[in-house]
């Protein structure tokens, strides 16, 4: 009796143990010599841009896409290298691939990276009325003037922007609303010298900026 007990017991607890991520992935690798797996790493020896709260910032079907099929997101570098913009015109050297069943794998342990303490960014998926989207493109655009350094979306739906920022002509693919949320009120909490002005948004003017990021894709971007 004690014996089918302690059976059921013990399938119970292998069945019911969620999947592990396996945090030794990205030294087998080679990920860990470019990127941030951990906030307490130092910054100065990683160029590639941080990975540490990958879970909070990235749409899983992105990353699983990414890792096997990469793309340029960073046109004229990574800006946390050394040599930012001063190379601007050498394009990023192909990122490392993966097969698919390594990509599997890596993204488990990447969605399992989160950072504590980020504000609910109360963002709702209703798309933007047709007037709201031309309103905030304006704010995007003129306003604040963030196409200088991003790629957004024109009207032939083709991306078209400044490279000095990293590309938004895909954020609705590639990033969550609320990573975006939190990256416009508290830039610093993940970059601690940032080279993106800090605009003070309130929480108003962020959540359209993020509904309006959140809109931009690109169809067939693979
Ligand atoms: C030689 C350095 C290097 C290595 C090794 C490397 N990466 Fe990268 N990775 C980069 C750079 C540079 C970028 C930015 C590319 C861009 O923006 O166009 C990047 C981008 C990424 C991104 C998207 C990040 C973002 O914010 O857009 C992910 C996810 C990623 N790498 C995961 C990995 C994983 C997983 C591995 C190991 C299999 C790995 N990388 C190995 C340099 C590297
Ligand atoms: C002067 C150039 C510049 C301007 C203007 C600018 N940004 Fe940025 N932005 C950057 C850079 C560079 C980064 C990469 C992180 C860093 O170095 O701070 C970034 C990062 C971002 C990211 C995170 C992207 C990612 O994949 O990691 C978002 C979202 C973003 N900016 C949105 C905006 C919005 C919205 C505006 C306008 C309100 C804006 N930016 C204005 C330069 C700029």
């Amino acid at each position: 009796m004690y014996f089918l007990i302690t059976t059921l017991l013990l399938g119970w607890l292998i069945w019911a143990s969620p999947v592990l991520a396996d945090s030794t992935l990205p030294e087998k690798q080679g990920c860990s010599s470019c990127h941030r797996f951990s906030a307490e790493e130092s910054p100065e020896s990683h160029k590639a841009p941080d990975l540490f709260y990958a879970g909070n910032k990235f749409q899983k079907s992105w990353l699983e896409k990414f890792l096997q099929t990469p793309v340029v997101v960073r046109k004229a570098g990574t800006s946390t290298d050394p040599d930012f913009l001063k190379a601007s015109s050498t394009p990023a050297p192909p990122h490392p691939t993966l097969s698919g069943k390594e990509a599997l794998a890596m993204v488990d342990y990447l969605m399992s990276l989160s950072m504590p303490g980020l504000a609910k960014g109360n963002v709702d998926d209703a798309p933007l009325s047709k007037g709201n989207k031309v309103r905030i493109k304006i704010l995007f655009e003129r306003n604040y003037g963030c196409i200088a350094c991003h790629e957004g979306i024109n009207l032939a739906g083709q991306a078209r922007g400044g490279i000095s920022g990293p590309s938004l002509a895909n954020a609705g693919n590639r990033l969550t609303a609320d990573w975006v949320f939190n990256w416009l009120k508290t830039p610093k909490k993940f970059i601690a010298r940032g080279r993106m002005p800090f605009y003070n948004l309130d929480d108003e003017s962020a959540i359209k900026l993020t509904k309006y990021i959140m809109s931009l894709k690109i169809g067939d971007w693979n």
